[in-house]
C-alpha cells in the first residue's frame, strides 16, 4: 500500500500523521480568483468553449510569458487543457509514433514515463546526480540521443528534487535542440515558486520546445484542473484533435478564472512564494542537523529531496517504517526511479507548525533507530 493511503487509513483510525508526501499546497486558493469563478459561473460561463481554450484566457498566457520571460508566443499556439496532466497527454500523443524515445532525468516525476510508454513511446531515463545539482551530464545527453529520439524532458524547478536550471544549463538544451533537432519538452508547473535568482523559460532560447504548464502549484489551484501546452506551430492542431476528441474543452468558468489568476493573482503568488521559502530555510538545515544529506539545495518548487541511505538503502521500506514508527509521511525516491533511491522527498506545502513537529519526531526516531 503506498504512503499516501496508509497514511490516511491511519488517520482515519485517529492517528495525528505529519503528511510530507503530498505536493498539493496547503494555502486556499486566493479569494480574486474564486470570486471571478463564481461570477463566469453567474454569467452563464457554463458551456463548451472553444477546444483550444478562451481567447481571453490564451492572450492573457501569452501576455504573462511576455511580461515574465520577454518571448513573444503566437496565441495560435496554445492549447488549454484541464491541468498539466492532459496536456501531458497532447504533447507525446502529439509528437510519438510507437517506438520514438523521450529523454527524461532519473529521478523525475513519474507521469512522464508512464505518459510516454502508454502512447506507445520509450522513456530514456538518463541519471542525474545530486552533487551535480540534478543536471544533465552533457556528455550523457548527448551519447543517449539516438535515431529515434523525439524530445528531451526538463523540469525545472524540479519535483521531486526542488533544483532549478541555471541559464547555462538551457542554452546547453537549446543548442543540442539546434543541433540534433530533437524538441525540449519543458515543464515549467513549478513556475512562480522559484526561491533563488530569476526564473528562465525554455522559449527564451529555443523554439524547438514544448511548454507544460499550469495553475495547480503556484496559484494553489491543484482542484481546479486547469493548464495548457504550448507547442511549435505544426503540433498545435493534432494536440488540438485529441483535445477535441477526448476532453471537447477545459471548464468555461475555470477558464475565466485562470484570466484572473494571471492577471490579478500576482500579489498572492508572492505572498505565498514568500512563506514557502520561510518553511525551505527552516526545512533545509532542519534535515540536515538531525542526519539526512542535502547536497544539492532546493531553489524552486517545494520539495526537499534528503539522501537517507544512512537510515535506510531501501526508500519504501523507510518510508514505511517512518510513517508507522514516527508517524510521518514522506514519499520515497523509489518513486521517481532508480536515480532516486537511498532519498525521501519531503513536501514543505504545509505549515512551518507541522513541519517543526515532522522534524522533532524524525529526530527522535533516528536517536533510536539510525
Ligand atoms: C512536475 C509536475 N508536473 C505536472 C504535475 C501535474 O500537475 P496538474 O495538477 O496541473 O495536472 C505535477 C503534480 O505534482 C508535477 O509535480
Amino acid at each position: 500500500m503506498d504512503v499516501v493511503a496508509r497514511a490516511k487509513e491511519l488517520e482515519a483510525q485517529g492517528h495525528c500523521i505529519v503528511r510530507l508526501e503530498i505536493g498539493d499546497p496547503d494555502f486556499p486558493t486566493p479569494d480574486v480568483i474564486t470570486r471571478a469563478a463564481e461570477t463566469a459561473m453567474q454569467d452563464g460561463s457554463t458551456h463548451y468553449t472553444q477546444s483550444l481554450g478562451l481567447p481571453d484566457l490564451r492572450d492573457a498566457i501569452r501576455d504573462h510569458y511576455s511580461a515574465v520571460y520577454g518571448v513573444t508566443i503566437d496565441p495560435e499556439d496554445i492549447v488549454v487543457t484541464q491541468g498539466t496532466s492532459p496536456a501531458m497527454l497532447l504533447l507525446f500523443g502529439a509528437l510519438l509514433d510507437p517506438g520514438d524515445e523521450v529523454i527524461m532525468p532519473d529521478p523525475c516525476y513519474p507521469a512522464y514515463p508512464n505518459y510516454v510508454r502508454f502512447l506507445g513511446g520509450v522513456p530514456k531515463l538518463v541519471r542525474t546526480r545530486a552533487k551535480d545539482g540534478f543536471r544533465y551530464r552533457e556528455d550523457e545527453l548527448r551519447a543517449a540521443i539516438g535515431p529515434r529520439t523525439k524530445a528531451i524532458m526538463v523540469t525545472s524547478p524540479s519535483n521531486p528534487t526542488g533544483a532549478v536550471l541555471s541559464v547555462e544549463d538551457l542554452q546547453m538544451l537549446a543548442d543540442i535542440a539546434e543541433e540534433t533537432g530533437v524538441h525540449i519538452a519543458s515543464d515549467e508547473i513549478y513556475h512562480g515558486l522559484t526561491f533563488c535568482g530569476e526564473e528562465h523559460s525554455i522559449l527564451q532560447y529555443t523554439d524547438r520546445a514544448f511548454v507544460l504548464n499550469g495553475f495547480s502549484k503556484a496559484y494553489a489551484m491543484t482542484g481546479w484542473r486547469l493548464g495548457y501546452l504550448i507547442a511549435p506551430r505544426e503540433f498545435v492542431r493534432p494536440a488540438e484533435k485529441i483535445q477535441q476528441n477526448f476532453f471537447l474543452a477545459a471548464n468555461a468558468f475555470v477558464q475565466q478564472a485562470g484570466v484572473v489568476a494571471l492577471t490579478e493573482a500576482q500579489p498572492d503568488v508572492a505572498r505565498m512564494r514568500a512563506l514557502y521559502d520561510e518553511r525551505r530555510r527552516y526545512l533545509v538545515p532542519a534535515l540536515r542537523e538531525i542526519g539526512l544529506k542535502i547536497e544539492c539545495e532546493p531553489c524552486g518548487a517545494f520539495y526537499v529531496f534528503a539522501d537517507a541511505s544512512d537510515w535506510g538503502r531501501d526508500s519504501l521500506a523507510l518510508s514505511r517504517r517512518l510513517l508507522e514508527e514516527a508517524q510521518v509521511a514522506c514519499a520515497p525516491g523509489i518513486d521517481f526511479g532508480q536515480g532516486g533511491e537511498g532519498f525521501l522527498r519531503f513536501s514543505y506545502a504545509t505549515s512551518l507548525e507541522q513541519l517543526h513537529e515532522g522534524v522533532a519526531r524524525l529526530a527522535r526516531w533516528a536517536r533510536m533507530n539510525a
